[in-house]
């Protein structure tokens, strides 16, 4: 890559130094990506209509970068009727940009939304906005067809401009997400707009010619004005102006000409308005000459410089000599004398009856590349040689390696196979590190380098699907936690700027995600817990084990001193009381004893009825303990499990049973203590029959510990034996877009009362497997009815079947509260 760019580099300078035929953009070369993906723009200059959420912001939109959620996703379905939502990216300055490339949104390779057609808009002065159109006229381009493939565009006509936006378009209301990269250059005239009367009609004996400007942006009335069009489009028209560059261009298509029967005064008047003052040395001016037709470039021009409000006095005149010998079409170039100007004035004056220019560039001293071919061509070209020695040397060299490989191929092919076979695992290893680390190491190369060239192969092509973005590379989100839960919060509209304290917990969870404001407010005061003196724990259990700790049930003797009266416990005096214990490991590392005190800080402000309460504490020495309540019957997963429904078959086989009155007394209640948590804006994040603990005459107190237990590793999607994740009750946002809210938890509940209604007897969607899972949370995100529901259970009533599935409504904002499912249930069930 980096030899050929080399050789543009040099084919570019000579061009230019070989006379010129090109203006001082060459739209073939002019094809560097500006920054999306080498980052170079900045994160504040990338900017949207909307979000979907805090992970799929503006700054996600850059090409082949896999941060955040992996795309810019607008918070609204793209209809096909609103085009509203668009990504738009600042340049801070006026660029050339020949070519757009565009990709959908990779979420460890399980993104499914793209942009299958889009529009572009673009401005110069971040005020009058341009919709871009192909020669032809047509605004909308075709996108993408998956959503891992860079699809790139050539711009044809290219554009001018500062801003650019790109406006997804589809013909069904759909999800799509955007990842993008602009590719051109710097555009160093600093030419805004050039106001010119329009250009003619010649009318040849064999065919008329339209010398009118076929890409003007600006207003076309009887003069044009405030755009940029074929005058600034790198394109130099041909010695015979009839004959043109493009292949659906009509005669006269690359030029903008004019008669002088309609100019009385012998003159055009060209005005060229620039982004700010600069310091002028020439104007170049590309005229066509083809006298035999009577077209000659022009006789004189004077040009007025105004750099302020005021035109200057006195203006620049020049004459060209005159050339009636050499048809060809030419560069005219006019010394502007360092004359400091935001806005040129120029007339010129006719030298026969048409005159046709189809190029008019601007030279300035803050010019950094005209600088240097002027003062130093010499060196330059001493460089080039050089430069040029040292590219045939390398040709040479790589030629014989190839010829030297070919032989050595021969000689040991089985041993070249091998070689083969360990360099490509080394390969796909950097792979995988670089989707995990997203790209930081790699990014940080590429900005070194900071043009990476792309060059014109074709009108349009596509980068060969990469492997890995197709794979499901779900680690990258679940490794990490705690970048998840900030991820995650970030989203919340009120408490979007909140830390979020995020517990690592004893059972190597993180169950409750709490905003670091909540956390403020808690720890106002300090821990309200006793330390219990340890000895009076009787160990009878192990209720589970996580990574950092395990969950012990225990008997605690002279519980009942540690209990205020608040406590609704119905325990006789001197009975021992039933608790869980969380034991942290003693060679815990600081991380994890930290999140515990934090954790017992938490859990000691959490005072409801349906919340399971934290009693004591050890942690005047090692291990560090939490004594929380245990509930005699167990959890309601196994509770339930061991019941059946009233009814016939439960009395033939003698069965324990639960009324329907019962099973909605306890959702009531699980309603009731999230109602309680999400007051507090806490999150659950695993709100499940398995965490909800059963007491006397069907109390029901909801725990966290359910992740621990063996028993239930089946509910959790595990990744590499790490992260773990309850997928079959999680919602779509949450397991793609990792985004928990208390609507995510409004969704888990659902999930907890479909478990209920099912007296546990079967795992949600048992007939999926976790991948299908997956894949049906996308079917959610997309909306195309092909989504599964969990079904109605035979138990369940209308009524409470359309409760669940309101909590799994795709909207979050349209999944009920914790105080209408409360509120709902209680009706139902009276
Ligand atoms: C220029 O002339 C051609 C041929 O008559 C016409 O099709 C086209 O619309 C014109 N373009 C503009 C911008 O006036
Ligand atoms: C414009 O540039 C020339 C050449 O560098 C310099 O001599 C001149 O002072 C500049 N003019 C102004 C007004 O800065
Ligand atoms: C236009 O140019 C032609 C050729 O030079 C000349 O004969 C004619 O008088 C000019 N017309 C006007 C109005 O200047």
């Amino acid at each position: 890559m980096k030899h050929l760019w080399d050789i543009h580099f040099l084919l570019l300078i000579l061009v230019y130094l070989l006379g010129g035929v090109t203006s001082q953009v060459n739209p073939g070369v002019c094809r560097y990506p500006l920054g999306m993906s080498g980052g170079q723009i900045q994160d504040e200059d990338i900017s949207a209509s909307s979000q979907w959420s805090e992970s799929t912001a503006a700054r996600y939109g850059r090409l082949d970068f896999e941060e955040g959620d992996g795309a810019w996703c607008p918070e609204i379905t793209v209809e096909p009727d609103n085009l509203k939502e668009f990504l738009q990216i600042d340049l801070r300055s006026l660029h050339f940009i020949t070519l757009v490339g565009t990709q959908g949104r990779h979420a460890g390779g399980m993104g499914n939304e793209f942009a299958q057609m889009y529009k572009i808009k673009y401005s110069r002065d971040g005020s009058r906005w341009i919709s871009w159109k192909n020669r032809q006229g047509k605004q909308v381009i075709e996108g993408n067809r998956n959503a891992y493939d860079i699809v790139l565009k050539d711009l044809e006509p290219p554009i001018i401009a500062r801003y650019v936006r790109f406006m997804p378009v589809t013909d069904h209301s759909m999800n799509v997400c955007m990842r993008v990269e602009l590719y051109g250059c710097e555009w160093l005239d600093g030419l805004v707009s050039y106001n010119v009367p329009v250009g003619e009609q010649m009318n040849l004996p064999a065919y008329p010619v339209y010398l009118n400007d076929s890409v003007y942006d600006g207003a076309i009335i009887y003069s044009m004005t405030e755009g940029l069009g074929q005058l600034t489009d790198g394109v130099c028209g041909l010695d015979d102006f009839t004959v043109s560059h493009e292949r659906n261009g009509w005669p006269g298509y690359d030029y903008v000409g004019w008669n002088n029967e309609s100019f009385p005064s012998g003159f055009v008047e060209i005005m060229f308005e620039f982004d700010r003052i600069r310091n002028f040395t020439t104007m170049k001016v590309h005229c066509n000459n083809m006298f035999s037709r009577h077209v000659k470039a022009f006789r004189q021009v004077v040009c007025y410089f105004r750099s302020d409000s005021d035109w200057e006095a006195t203006p620049l005149s020049f004459s060209p000599a005159a050339d009636e010998k050499n048809p060809t079409a030419r560069f005219v170039i006019v010394n502007l004398a360092n004359h400091m100007a935001s806005a040129i004035k120029c007339q010129f004056y006719f030298a026969d009856a048409w005159m046709l220019f189809s190029e008019i560039t601007f030279q300035s001293e803050d010019d950094p590349t005209h600088k240097v071919d002027d003062s130093n061509t010499r060196i330059l070209i001493g460089c080039l040689v050089a430069i040029i020695f040292i590219l045939v040397a390398i040709i040479v060299i790589m030629l014989w390696r190839q010829v030297w490989q070919k032989m050595l191929e021969k000689a040991s092919r089985q041993m070249l196979d091998d070689e083969l076979t360990t360099s490509l695992s080394i390969q796909s290893e950097t792979l995988g590190y670089h989707t995990h680390n997203q790209s930081n190491t790699t990014n940080a190369q590429e900005s070194n380098s900071t043009y990476e060239h792309i060059f014109p192969l074709g009108p349009d092509y596509q980068e060969p699907s990469r492997l890995i973005s197709k794979l499901p590379e779900f680690s990258q989100r679940t490794e990490e936690p705690s970048k998840q839960a900030n991820m995650v919060q970030d989203g919340v509209p009120h408490y979007a700027e909140a830390d979020v304290v995020n517990l690592q917990g004893v059972t190597g969870s993180n169950t409750y995600a709490i905003p670091a404001v909540t956390m403020d407010l808690l720890s106002g005061k300090d821990v309200a817990v006793e330390e219990f003196p340890r000895k009076l724990l009787t160990f009878k259990e192990k209720l589970g084990e996580g990574q950092f700790g395990e969950v012990h049930l225990c008997e605690a003797e002279g519980m009942q001193e540690f209990m205020n009266k608040e406590f609704l416990f119905d325990i006789t005096e001197d009975e021992p009381v039933l608790v869980a214990v969380k034991m942290l490991r003693s060679d815990a590392n600081k991380n994890a004893r930290n999140d515990f005190l934090k954790e017992i800080k938490i859990m000691s402000r959490l005072k409801d009825p349906n919340i399971i309460r934290l009693l004591a504490v050890c942690i005047h020495s090692d291990p560090f303990c939490m004594i929380t309540e245990y509930m005699e019957n167990g959890d309601l997963n196994q509770f339930l499990s061991r019941h059946e429904p009233e009814g016939h078959l439960a009395l033939l086989s003698n069965a324990p049973t639960v009324s329907f009155s019962n099973l909605c007394y306890m959702a009531t209640q699980i309603a009731s203590g999230m109602k309680y948590l999400s007051s507090l804006n806490f999150v659950h994040r695993d709100l499940a029959t398995r965490n909800c603990l059963v007491g006397k005459k069907y109390t029901i107190k909801i725990a966290d510990f359910g992740m621990s237990r063996n028993l239930y590793s089946g509910d959790y999607y595990r990744i590499q034996g790490r992260a773990v994740l309850p997928i079959r009750w999680m919602s779509w946002e949450s397991i793609l877009l990792g985004k928990f809210t208390t609507a995510s938890d409004v969704w888990a509940f659902g999930v907890t009362l479909w478990e209920i209604l099912n007296f546990c007897k079967e795992q949600p969607y048992s007939q999926l497997t976790d991948e299908q899972v997956i894949e049906n949370t996308g079917e959610f995100f997309r909306d195309q009815k092909r989504q599964i529901y969990l079904p109605q259970p035979v138990l369940c009533p209308d009524s409470l079947y359309k409760i669940m599935l309101s909590c799994w409504r795709r909207n979050a904002k349209e999944r009920p509260s914790f105080q209408e499912i409360h509120r709902a249930i209680l009706e139902i069930q009276s």
